[in-house]
């Protein structure tokens, strides 16, 4: 029995439950300032004029910081991260200058005693400004291709294989749809902080962060700094889900307050800053139109996509990815367009790109199969695509056929009530949708270390990060194995710059990534220990091979032969032996197209006279590879699912296009579900262990179990009520207006 695919407990679960585990705004330096911003309240100007004796007269203020007094920062040239880093444009230089990009943007920061002070002195600061006009409106007039950066970054303006039009125009069932899903937030419980000290030149940053290293990197840049004079700590992060991956504007304000004051300095964002000093989902409208044979068999696929960005840089989105690898289609072309908007940059969210994407091809496919009058499950296995259909290149694995037969089983898809009488009871109508999920599975190059202790103890360490889903707990798994030890005695440590260089915590790379490089740590620590054991005149495993040699119960073991490590640590006199190790991609990366794959499936009731659905349950069958932990696996999985029942019928940012602001900034207004809001969730694994992709054989989860969610849920509700709400959310408002539009 391994520890790798056991559904044991987190690790860290007893630390967060009972307060030991230390987030970045709870970190506790002597002497610590705090401090407070100031928001813009137009969406596009200038400062004309700024206020600030009042605050700086306030009690226990230290110092109020407006472009006028903040030193000009050098802002040194950087390569973009790939994947993360906007392809185009400038970050915000904040507080550089008097111009105004965005309502919520920094205009002042307040530093002082106490949190309370320094946010009673931001209230009395005063702003006038010389407001100018500004793209307020998601107006497709406006929209034009993305540039050449982001095209390169796989983003692509414009993709054409076969020939979609001439399909398309001669098809015998076709449907063309337009679909919107509105700009939508993170909403993670805890909020980015960041605690700023400086001492002789050197800057430590307690931060929340899904990549230290990308905080350490930006803030270099920012502060032409050297990269080994910054030190990034950020151990626990209270979900994220894409918010953390960049290092956003109040990181270089509290590092700039910490400078001014003297003294180290706690910035912590209010609920309603998170909305325009982080990043978001983007506003997204979408056309699709697809054709098939009176058979089913697609015969052309063609999407649109526009997405809003800033006006200072470009974000673009996966957003097309699906339309051209989910289903087996000669003839498929694909169109990306952004608006440039007086908003804050988006960012990634939650399965950021292929969530959108599915939203609208999955509920189209499901408006096709309604054309044909098929099955919606039998119209996606009629075009299942063996291989991608877009490279033509293998699938490293692929067990959705079988997700999709095993989640149809369990959900009892074959036998769902059709008649309105079988879907009536009392005041509510059921109905039943599906959806297929996908996410591309990458992995990238990263490092770990691990040391083993002459106690029996083991420690590894690596600068990734957990946000949430069980980093510290898969990867005491993996090293678990590796080193035969029990779990209890592998500790895990992340978070922190100065550790082994990893990639972002994102995009569902983590354990394909880091699980790969701990293991490879892991075989180089067992070759310390075999040269330790074999080299030499006593070594009580002279001549034996290192292939011979595995560690088992803490100790190396050849045959019949067993030393304990402990003993042969002192015996050499030491205290530990370290290792290092990676992983990076091989040759399989261009060989094969390797994804996470899914099947789900949803049953809604609705209340046609309120307008109100009620997510009964969700099944969903997942293919992601090899699963390290069942337990916290089903957990994402469910995770996911509740983010999804959001996608579909609550979240959504309020926009005043006159105001150019977003008018539900708080957890009260901007409806994330609550345990009320989610029926029976049911999520299992078809295990494919894919160890052409890497040798964990893992794929990736996390972004997979959002895909589809929102859109089996969408067509759940027209099963129940014949009504297509295209404009997300589905809320009861939009229902009744359907309703009554129908008559
Ligand atoms: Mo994820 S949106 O890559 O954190």
């Amino acid at each position: 029995m391994t520890v790798v695919g056991s559904p044991v407990s987190r690790v860290d679960g007893p630390a967060k439950v009972t307060g030991a585990a230390i987030y970045a705004a709870e970190f506790d330096l002597p002497d610590l300032a705090h401090a407070a911003i100031v928001q813009a309240r137009v969406p596009s100007g200038r400062i004309a004029a700024i206020h600030t004796a009042a605050a700086e007269a306030a009690p226990g203020v230290l110092a109020v910081m407006t472009h006028e007094t903040t030193r000009r920062l050098p802002w040194r040239p950087r390569d973009p991260r790939p994947g993360v880093d906007p392809k185009a444009g400038e970050r915000l230089h904040v507080l550089q200058g008097d111009e105004i990009l965005f309502d919520g943007q920094p205009v002042a920061l307040v530093v002082a005693e106490s949190e309370e002070e320094a946010r009673a002195a931001a209230d009395m600061v005063r702003v006038d400004y010389a407001p100018t006009a500004a793209h307020l409106r998601f107006d497709p007039a406006y929209a034009r291709a993305p540039s050449e950066a982001t095209a390169k970054a796989g983003r692509p303006g414009e993709t054409s294989r076969g020939d979609p039009e001439g399909a398309f125009a001669a098809a015998e069932v076709s449907v063309d749809v337009s679909y919107a899903q509105p700009r939508e937030h993170h909403a993670a419980i805890e909020p980015h902080a960041t605690i700023a000290s400086w001492e002789d030149g050197r800057l430590t940053l307690y931060d929340k962060s899904q990549w230290v290293d990308n905080v350490r990197a930006e803030i270099a840049h920012v502060f032409g700094m050297e990269e080994g004079d910054i030190r990034v700590i950020s151990p626990f992060v209270g979900g994220a889900f894409g918010s953390g991956l960049r290092t956003w504007p109040h990181v270089t304000l509290a590092a700039l307050a910490a400078e001014t004051v003297g003294r180290p300095v706690r910035l912590a964002l209010t609920r309603r800053a998170l909305f325009t000093n982080t990043g978001f989902r983007p506003h997204t409208e979408s056309r699709v139109r697809l054709s098939a044979t009176r058979e089913g068999r697609l015969t052309a696929i063609l999407h649109e996509a526009t997405g809003q960005t800033s006006s200072y840089e470009e974000y673009a989105e996966t957003t097309l990815t699906p339309a051209r690898q989910v289903y087996a289609c000669e003839n498929v072309a694909t169109r990306y367009r952004l608006i440039d908007m007086a908003v804050n940059t988006p960012s990634p969210m939650r399965g950021p790109g292929a969530v959108t994407g599915e939203l609208f091809l999955e509920t189209a496919m499901d408006e096709l199969a309604h054309a044909l009058g098929m099955d919606p499950l039998d119209l996606r296995l009629a075009n299942f695509a063996e291989a991608d259909p877009d490279s033509g290149k293998p699938w490293s694995s692929k067990a959705l056929r079988a997700c999709y037969e095993q989640a149809a089983a369990r959900f009892g898809w074959a036998e769902r009530p059709r008649t309105p009488e079988a879907k009536r009871d009392g005041r509510t109508v059921a109905g039943s949708g599906m959806a297929t999920a996908f996410y591309p599975a990458h992995r990238s190059k990263a490092s770990a270390s691990v040391a083993l202790y002459a106690n029996g103890g083991a420690m590894v360490q690596a600068a990734t990060s957990d946000m949430g889903p069980g980093t510290y707990t898969a990867l005491s798994q993996v090293a678990a194995d590796a080193l035969g030890l029990p779990l209890e005695q592998v500790r895990v440590e992340i978070g922190d710059s100065a550790m082994p260089r990893a990639p972002a915590h994102g995009g569902s790379i983590t354990m394909a990534t880091l699980g790969n490089s701990v293991a490879d740590a892991c075989a180089s620590l067992l070759d310390a220990l075999h040269a330790l054991a074999s080299e030499g005149p006593d070594a009580p495993l002279r001549g034996v091979a290192r292939a011979d040699v595995a560690l088992a119960d803490g100790a190396l073991v050849a045959g019949e032969r067993r030393v304990p490590v402990t003993e042969l640590l002192r015996a050499h006199g030491r205290e530990s032996v370290l290792a290092e190790g990676g992983s990076q991609p091989g040759r399989e990366a261009q060989d094969y197209e390797s994804a996470a794959f899914g099947a789900v499936f949803a049953e809604v009731r609705v209340d046609p006279e309120l307008g109100s659905v009620r997510v009964h349950r969700i099944v969903g069958g997942y293919d992601v590879g090899r699963v390290v932990n069942p337990k916290l696996a089903r957990s994402q999985c469910i995770g996911g699912m509740v983010q999804g029942i959001g996608m579909a019928l609550t979240e959504e940012a309020i926009w005043d296009e006159r105001l150019g602001r977003v008018m539900n900034a708080n957890l009260s207004d901007y409806l994330v579900p609550v345990c009320a809001d989610v029926g029976e969730l049911e999520a299992f694994f078809v295990e494919s262990d894919d160890r052409i992709f890497n040798p964990l054989g893992v794929k990736g989860l996390a972004e997979v179990a959002l895909c589809g969610v929102s859109a089996a849920i969408a067509n759940a509700v027209f099963d129940a009520t014949g009504l297509r709400i295209r404009t997300m959310p589905i809320t009861p408002e939009r229902i009744v207006t359907a309703q009554a539009a129908r008559g």
